[in-house]
């Protein structure tokens, strides 16, 4: 096999020569980038990717950070992130943060000594901008789903605020007067534009909402309805808002176990739109995040800080969300009679 030692011999000029004329980091006279282009082809040799990406110092791999691979949300999310890194030939090094800070700090860090090129970061638990800093030193990243308070950055989000109140609306809209409003962990920005979206509606037109902790897994779906069963059997609670779909369906299990129909004694809506929400019976009602277009656009943002193609301020960009109306939502019967 041909070396660049090999080359540098051909070419009558040194090893470090040959290096600097292939990376063109470092100034060679146009006279030795010539005899070093001449011997490569006279010799037939092809620098190997990962020599070419030694030589740029570059590794062509972006590390992702996601919370939770099990829900269909961050697994197309990834996707997303995926199809840009493999088309402009780039390797995604995955970490799964769990929703906890400390595993999220320790995942910041190994991802960022195992050499990066730059890093697509969906918090689940964020940091301080201080602390963002101190594990990633100068390394570029580019926020997606969540926003860090104070970190400028490229940032990605879904109108989670107009979200919450296309919930509210639709609910209002069908007569129901009292609804259980589930979050997400708490400090997530996203499930708190969310809920005060909806609350922001909902008690604009003198309609009352209980606000329960949840964590965007089906148990605390379930466990919240377990907690208002009563309320829910007797109809002075007949709507349920979650702020992610996992908590939406797992509410809907409860309810189905408990013996109360849905849509006709309660209605449930979501937000996100995994695949489960179209698949689930009956099919959830769901604010639809457009996740394929956040993955793809922070993959597609962090490709062009490491290009160059991009070398402006930070920007944010806030991606639209759209109701979809499924088999879960139907006119409070108490209120409007139908
Ligand atoms: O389902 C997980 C949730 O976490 C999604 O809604 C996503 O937006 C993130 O906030």
């Amino acid at each position: 096999m041909v070396s660049i030692a090999d080359v540098a011999r051909h070419a009558g000029v040194s090893p470090t020569t040959v290096s600097h004329a292939l990376s063109g980091k470092r100034p060679v006279s146009a006279e030795a980038v010539a005899r070093v282009k001449q011997a490569m082809k006279e010799l037939g040799y092809v620098p190997s990717r990962s020599a070419r990406n030694l030589a740029r110092g570059r590794t062509q791999i972006i590390g992702l950070l996601i919370p939770d691979i099990a829900n269909g949300f961050f697994a197309e999310l990834a996707r997303g992130v995926e199809e840009i890194a493999m088309d402009k030939e780039y390797n995604v090094l995955l970490a799964i943060t769990g929703w906890d800070h400390e595993r999220e700090m320790r995942c910041l860090e190994m991802i960022q000594s195992r050499a990066v090129d730059g890093i697509i970061y969906a918090a689940g638990a964020p940091p301080t901008e201080s602390d963002l800093a101190r594990v990633l030193g100068g390394i570029p990243v580019v926020l997606v789903d969540e926003d860090v308070p104070g970190v400028r950055v490229d940032s990605l989000v879904s109108d989670n605020h107009q979200g919450g109140q296309l919930a509210a609306m639709h609910l209002r809209d069908l007569g129901h007067a009292h609804a259980v409003v589930l979050t997400g962990p708490e400090g997530l920005e996203s499930s708190n534009a969310r809920v005060a979206g909806f609350l922001e509606v909902w008690e604009a037109a003198g309609l009352t909402a209980t606000v329960e902790k949840g964590d965007f897994t089906e148990a605390t779906g379930l466990a919240a309805v377990e907690r208002h069963r009563t309320s829910f059997r007797d109809g002075a609670i007949t709507a349920v808002f979650a702020a992610n779909d996992l908590m939406a369906l797992g509410a809907l299990d409860a309810l189905r176990d408990a013996g109360i129909g849905v849509p006709d004694e309660v209605s449930v809506i979501g937000f996100d739109d995994i695949g489960a929400a179209r698949y689930a019976r009956p099919r959830l009602t769901t604010v639809r995040q457009d996740v394929a277009r956040l993955g793809r656009g922070a993959a597609t943002a962090l490709l062009e800080r490491l290009t160059g193609l991009e070398t402006g301020d930070p920007r944010r960009s806030v991606i639209p969300v759209e109701l979809k109306v499924r088999e879960t939502t139907a006119a409070n019967r108490r209120t409007t009679g139908k």
